[in-house]
Order: structure tokens, then sequence, then C-alpha cells
């Protein structure tokens, strides 16, 4: 699917893009990506974030590695053995399922990564997160803009300390998402979330929302 510029399309097409070629993805688009998460508010403004991009494929490939492991460990077991979520069915589950499989196998081979760090000290908080999410989520769509596909995954974070040696961050520093960017092999499409009035309410917990 083209590009675009229209926010509500892009947040409602944006699907998890798990299938990705290797052809190259030029760096004026990383760039304008780059750009979109620097744009993101950060608590006190403090922007603390830091962005790696990744084309080595000996280090992509030293991470998989532990995505891999993950997988094998936790990940596919929990797949085979969980209900599909809502607005999902058995059948999208399953290619879900098998798209996630796919991305571990070729994790590596995505082009470009994006691994958002955060400055954030040796013991994060509960809140430490929502000072990189934005910037993350920020790069998602503007990936999408420019019709680039790509996948939020915090997976590795299993194995954080690990996967964060590989990327040669110093001590406070942490990895919170990898986004693994290219040229998509599927098509942006419609996404599948459950009626939204399952998911809100009304001036306390349980009540309907009357403005749906
Ligand atoms: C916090 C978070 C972590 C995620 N980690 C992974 C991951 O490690 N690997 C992966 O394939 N997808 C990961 N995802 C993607 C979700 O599985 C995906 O957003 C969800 O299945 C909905 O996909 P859809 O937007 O295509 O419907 C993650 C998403 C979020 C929000």
């Amino acid at each position: 699917m083209p590009e675009t510029t229209d926010i509500f399309e892009v947040m409602s097409t944006m699907r998890a893009m798990r299938r990705l070629k290797p052809d190259p993805v030029p760096d004026e688009l990383i760039n304008k990506i780059l750009q979109a998460g620097q744009w993101a508010p950060s608590g006190g403004n403090t922007q603390r974030w830091r962005f790696l991009v990744v084309k080595d494929p000996e280090i992509k490939k030293q991470v998989q590695i532990y995505y891999k492991r993950l997988y094998d460990e936790t990940v596919g077991p929990r797949y085979a053995s969980s209900a599909p979520p809502p607005g999902s069915d058995p059948a999208r589950y399953q290619r879900q399922h098998a798209a996630v499989e796919y991305l571990t196998d070729h994790y590596h081979e995505a082009p470009v990564w994006i691994v958002a760090c955060l400055e954030d000290g040796e013991n994060p908080g509960r809140t430490a997160g929502s000072s990189i999410y934005p910037a993350v989520q920020n790069m998602l769509l503007a990936t999408r803009a420019l019709g680039l596909g790509t996948t939020l995954t915090t997976r590795h974070t299993g194995y954080g300390k690990e996967v964060d040696a590989i990327f040669g961050l110093p001590s406070g520093i942490q990895s919170y998402a990898i986004l693994p960017i290219g040229w998509p092999m599927g098509r942006f499409g419609p996404l599948g979330r459950g009626p939204l009035k399952d998911v809100v309410y009304q001036d306390q917990w349980g009540k309907p929302y009357q403005g749906l």
C-alpha cells in the first residue's frame, strides 16, 4: 500500500509488518523516522533517549540468537497454547503466530534496525518507559507513513543485559525496543481489534460510555 500522510489512515492500517525484504532503505528515509522519534514528548522534556541505527549484519545476528532463544523458551509455547485476542479469530491468530515465527528466523535480515535506548539509571522505575515509548510510537507511525514496514519488538529485553552489551551500551543506558525496518513483502491493511465499547467506561469502572 502506498505512502500516506493521513494520520488516521496511518494509524488504522499500521499492521505489524514482520515479513520484510532485505533491500536497502535510504538513509534519507531513516533520518525522517529518527526525526519523528526525536519530536516526541518526554517527562520534563529531559530527552534522555538515544537511538542506535544498526546495519552491521554481525551485530544483528548476535542479537537474533537471543531473540530466537526467547521464542523457543517462552514466546512460541505461549502462542501455541493461548486463545486469539479481541478482534481476532483462530485462523487470524494462527497467521499472526506464523508471522512472529518468520520474523524470529529473519530478524537480522531486516536491513536497518532502530534501537530505542533510554538513559534511565541503574534501576529504572515504573514510569521509565513512558519517556521512550512515545518516541517509539512516533517512529512506527513515520515508518508506516513512508510505506516502510516495521514491528515494535521488545522480546530481546528477556536477555536485556546480554543484548545491551552487544550494542555496547554503557551502564545506566537500557534498550527498550528494537524496530526492524524494511520494505514490506505484504500489504498494509485494517487492524483487528475488538469493539471500542468493550474497553471504554464512563465516570466509573464498568459503566457504559454513552458517547458511542
Ligand atoms: C510492548 C510491545 C512489545 C512487542 N514485542 C513484540 C516482539 O518482540 N515481537 C513481535 O513480533 N511483535 C511484538 N509486538 C507486536 C505485537 O505483537 C503487535 O502489535 C500485535 O500483535 C498487534 O499487531 P497488529 O497491529 O498487526 O494487529 C509488540 C508490541 C508491543 C506493544
